[in-house]
């Protein structure tokens, strides 16, 4: 399975897709890795990988739509099997996110359908939720809507700030990122309507 990794600022999750599929044994191989910004910490870290690196800077194209094209076509030249958003802090057209329908999954850092959107560890501890955690789903037009693949929990901790529920939630991502993605090659995540179906295996 080829994967783009499409990034915008340190690439923590991209590394670990980096690192894991690193392995002889995983079944997806990186080949891209995609910024929309010029000085993204992800670039150095995958280009120390060996992986390519394409930069697509948002500020050189007018509006979302004549830079979605660019980033299209970035895409297609990489040819893809599959595009995880990583990091990626940028909102997607409609009409982006329909051409790679089906082959586009992100990572949110919040228990889904909860905390959609920004700052989602402020707003966990602010809403004096105990469980928080993290979810890989299928990129669809609504943004952080799209049917869930995988969810982690952490727990929220008594004299937690949002640095430290950060840090526990991220640890989680790394981990649930490198799981959906393995599922995701493995030809075990199926779309199924709007959820996603996982089917059963040794390793679930
Ligand atoms: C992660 O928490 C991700 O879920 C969110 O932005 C953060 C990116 O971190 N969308 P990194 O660039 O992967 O280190």
């Amino acid at each position: 399975l080829r994967v783009a990794v499409l990034v915008s600022g340190r690439g923590s999750n991209m590394a670990a897709l980096i690192d894991a599929a690193a392995e002889p044994a995983f079944p997806a191989e990186i080949v891209a890795v995609i910024s929309n910004r010029p000085n993204a910490g992800a670039l150095a870290v995958a280009a120390r990988a060996g992986i390519a690196t394409v930069v697509v800077d948002h500020k050189a194209y007018a509006d979302r739509a004549t830079f979605d094209a660019a980033l299209d076509a970035a895409l297609r030249d990489v040819e893809p099997d599959l595009v995880c958003l990583a990091g990626f802090m940028r909102i997607l057209t409609d009409g982006f996110i329909a051409g790679w329908a089906g082959r586009l999954i992100n990572i949110h850092p919040a228990l889904l359908p909860s905390f959609k959107g920004l700052d989602t560890h402020a707003r966990a501890l602010a809403a004096g939720v105990k469980l928080h955690g993290c979810t890989v789903h299928v990129v669809t037009p609504e943004m952080d809507s799209g049917p869930i693949i995988a969810q982690a929990a952490v727990p929220v901790l008594e004299g937690d700030d949002e640095d430290a529920l950060a840090a526990r939630v991220l640890a989680a991502e790394h981990l649930l990122y490198v799981r959906a993605l393995k599922l995701w090659a493995q030809g075990r995540v199926r779309l199924d309507g709007d959820r996603v179906k996982v089917d059963a295996g040794d390793d679930a």
